[in-house]
């Protein structure tokens, strides 16, 4: 092995300042990145093919343009009209965007190399089409994706430019998917929705540069993507308040408060096994609050079909909504509709007790803006005065049962 150079050791304490930030000047998305794009980084942003991302990318970056940035905006999927046309759409047609149809890696870094000035940053629409000669594999493999992202970020870390690499989330393993790259960037971002839904969530997973499970909230229009600075009110919007079986939890998306409708329905089953179907949240937790119920509170549930939808085509991945979830549950098993001014948080335990959650008063605070004045949470929780908020405290499943049925 040949000798190796000896590096220099240094302590944990020293003068590291805060990396420079490019925002965008939409808020949602700076929100999300932590602050801003950081120079010299690759970003990730994966999510299913026709969620938005190139919609996303493109008006970010017109935005980018208007403030200053130099961005360049290679296509690999779409040809250059049919990104005008987008463009002219979503109303930033007059904007300094540089387009570069290409999907030869090669050609990509000497492109970008010789713009000048340096990119501020340059977006790879999408990993799945990098091509890159020198590797015998086809494009969309894992190898072609691993080459060209690296290839890509290595230009990121020597230019001082941003990379945001596209990627869509594949379902049938065909192809690579975002997954493959996810360790060689410092940032990665989830945009995900339902598409037939206008809601739409981007989400940090990973930011070596800023908070994770920040989220930003958009709707789909038809003239792009509008931000949503209230997405309760956006949800609470659409509610359906006299039908049995619908309960709203009061959630977090990141340092936000969001409010969220639970609805479940459940029905007779004519089946050996009963139908269970979920949408928006973990169909295991389901299983487990079921069981619950019936074991610890006596509430004969389970043999019934038991459909559950979390509203808007949002997803629900915080425990704290299995007291919204039973309160939905129980209230559509007895007919019986919840107060129609009321939240609901808290974590059910396998004994059936109810936990309380963390930023109680957060989510209580958020309640009371959009109206709805009562809470019913774990009892033991350290309960925050909200004015406006009566709080009903639950120890159990069982109490949480009577409740809804006295
Ligand atoms: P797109 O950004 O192409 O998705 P992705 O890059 O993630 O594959 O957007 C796809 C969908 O968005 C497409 O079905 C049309 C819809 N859309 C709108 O509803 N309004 C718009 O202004 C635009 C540009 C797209
Ligand atoms: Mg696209």
């Amino acid at each position: 092995m040949p000798k190796g150079r000896v590096g220099k050791l240094v302590g944990l304490t020293g003068n590291s300042p805060a990396p420079p930030r490019t925002l965008t000047g939409i808020n949602e998305f700076d929100r999300v990145t932590g602050g801003g794009l950081v120079p010299g980084t690759g970003v990730l942003i994966g999510g299913d093919p026709g969620i938005g991302k190139s919609t996303l990318l493109l008006q970010a970056m017109a935005a980018l343009s208007g403030k200053g940035g130099h961005v360049i905006y290679v296509s690999g999927e779409e040809a250059i009209d049919q990104v005008r046309l987008r463009a002219e759409r979503l109303g930033v047609a007059g904007r300094d965007v540089m387009l570069l149809a290409e999907t030869n890696v090669s050609d990509i870094l000497a492109t970008i190399r010789e713009s000048a000035p340096v990119p501020t940053v340059v977006v790879i629409d999408s990993i799945q089409t990098l091509w890159s000669p020198v590797i015998g594999a086809a494009p969309g493999t894992v190898s072609q994706l691993r080459a060209g992202s690296e290839a890509l970020i290595r230009f990121a870390k020597q230019t001082g430019a941003s990379v945001l690499l596209v990627g869509h989330v594949t379902k049938d393993g065909q192809i690579a998917g975002p997954k493959v790259i996810e360790h060689m960037v410092d940032t990665v971002l989830y945009f995900e929705g339902d598409r037939g839904h206008q809601f739409r969530i981007l989400r940090a997973v990973k930011n070596r540069f800023g908070p994770t499970d920040e989220i930003g909230v958009f709707e789909m229009s038809d003239r792009g993507l509008q931000e949503v600075d209230n997405p309760s009110r956006l949800l609470m919007g659409v509610r359906d308040t006299s039908t049995p079986g619908t309960a709203v939890f009061a959630g977090m998306e990141g340092s936000r408060p969001l409010l969220m409708e639970v609805q479940a329905l459940v029905s007779q089953s004519s089946l050996g096994t009963p139908r269970r179907a979920v949408v928006g949240w973990d169909s295991n937790r389901l299983a487990m609050i079921v069981a619950v119920l019936e074991t610890r509170a006596g509430i004969a549930i389970g043999a019934h079909d038991i459909y559950l939808n979390v509203a808007g085509g949002v997803r629900v991945r915080e425990p704290g909504a299995d007291l919204a979830v039973a309160a939905a549950l129980v209230s559509s098993l007895c007919a019986i509709a919840l107060p129609f001014d009321a939240v609901f948080f808290g974590e059910i335990a396998l004994s059936g007790a109810v936990r309380p959650i963390g930023q109680t008063e957060q989510r209580l605070k958020e309640a009371a803006k959009l109206g709805l004045n009562r809470a019913v949470i774990a009892a033991g929780a350290e309960t925050p005065c909200v004015t406006g908020v009566d709080l009903k405290l639950m120890d159990d499943l069982s109490a949480l049962a009577a409740w809804i049925t006295s």
